[in-house]
C-alpha cells in the first residue's frame, strides 16, 4: 500500500455552518475523497449533531460518496433515511447494534456500503463474523461525541491488528481511522500502521487556514508514509 491508496475523509463536524455548502464545495475541490458526516443521537453520544436535512445539503454541494458515521442506538430505525446512493458508506457502531449482522445486511440490500465502527474501549474481536462483509471498518481514535479530542496513540496496535487480518484473509475492507487527526505523527503513524482513510475534521476546518491548505498539509505528512508489515 502507499500514499495513492490513502484517502482523505473531512469531517463536517468542524465546518462553519453558516458557510456549509461553501466548505463542502471548498473540500471537494481541494482532491477530498469523500465527506464524512458525523449524525450523533444524544444517547449512544453525549451530544447531538444533525440528520438528514444536513445531509442532503451536503449531498447538493457535491459529487463525492457522502462517509456516514452514525453515532445512533437503533440505527437500523433510521438508515433507510440516510441511504440515497449507491455510492453513500453508511458506518453503525457495533456497540449500538444488537443484532450486527442484521445491520450489516439491511444496509447492503439498500444497496450502500457498509462500515462498522469500533470505539476505544471496544475490542476487534466483535467484528469477526461480519468482517468479510465489509466495505468499511471504522477504529475510533477518540471517544466518539466531539471533534478536537486528543488522538489515543494506543489505539494504533489496534489498527495494526485489524491490517493483518484484513490482509491475511484478502478481505476487501478499506480501514479507517477517524478522531484527532491531525497533519502530524497521528496521520504519519495511522498510515505506516495500515489505515487507509484518514477522518479530519479541526485539522481541516480551521478558522483562517484556507480548506485547501489543510488538506494539502495532511497529503504531504501522508506522503512519505505506506504500511510495513
Ligand atoms: C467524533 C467524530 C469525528 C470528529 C472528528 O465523535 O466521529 O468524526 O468530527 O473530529 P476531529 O478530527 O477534530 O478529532
Ligand atoms: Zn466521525
Amino acid at each position: 500500500m502507499n500514499d495513492s491508496h490513502i484517502q482523505i475523509a473531512p469531517s463536517i463536524l468542524a465546518a462553519d455552518f453558516k458557510n456549509l455548502g461553501q466548505q463542502v464545495r471548498d473540500a471537494t475541490d481541494a482532491g477530498a475523497d469523500m465527506i464524512h458526516v458525523d449524525v450523533m443521537d444524544g444517547h449512544f453520544v453525549p451530544n447531538v449533531s444533525f440528520g438528514e436535512p444536513i445531509i442532503n445539503a451536503v449531498r447538493d454541494s457535491t459529487d463525492l460518496p457522502l462517509n456516514i458515521h452514525l453515532m445512533i442506538e437503533n440505527p437500523d430505525n433510521f438508515i433507510p433515511f440516510f441511504v440515497k446512493s449507491p455510492t453513500d458508506q453508511i458506518i453503525v457502531h457495533a456497540e449500538a447494534c444488537s443484532h450486527l449482522h442484521r445491520s450489516v445486511s439491511y444496509v447492503k440490500e439498500l444497496g450502500a456500503e457498509i462500515g462498522v465502527a469500533i470505539n476505544p474501549g471496544t475490542p476487534v474481536s466483535i467484528l469477526e463474523e461480519v468482517l468479510p462483509m465489509l466495505d468499511i471498518v471504522l477504529v475510533m481514535t477518540v471517544n466518539p461525541g466531539f471533534g478536537g479530542q486528543i488522538f489515543i496513540e494506543s489505539m494504533l496496535k489496534k489498527v495494526k491488528l485489524l491490517r493483518n487480518i484484513i490482509d491475511e484473509h484478502n478481505y476487501d475492507a478499506e480501514l479507517e481511522v477517524d478522531g484527532g487527526i491531525k497533519s502530524d505523527n497521528t496521520a504519519f503513524d495511522s498510515v505506516i500502521s495500515g489505515a487507509s482513510i484518514l477522518v479530519a475534521g479541526t485539522a481541516i476546518f480551521t478558522p483562517n487556514i484556507p480548506v485547501k491548505d489543510a488538506i494539502a498539509s495532511l497529503r504531504a505528512v501522508v506522503g512519505g508514509a505506506s504500511y510495513t508489515p
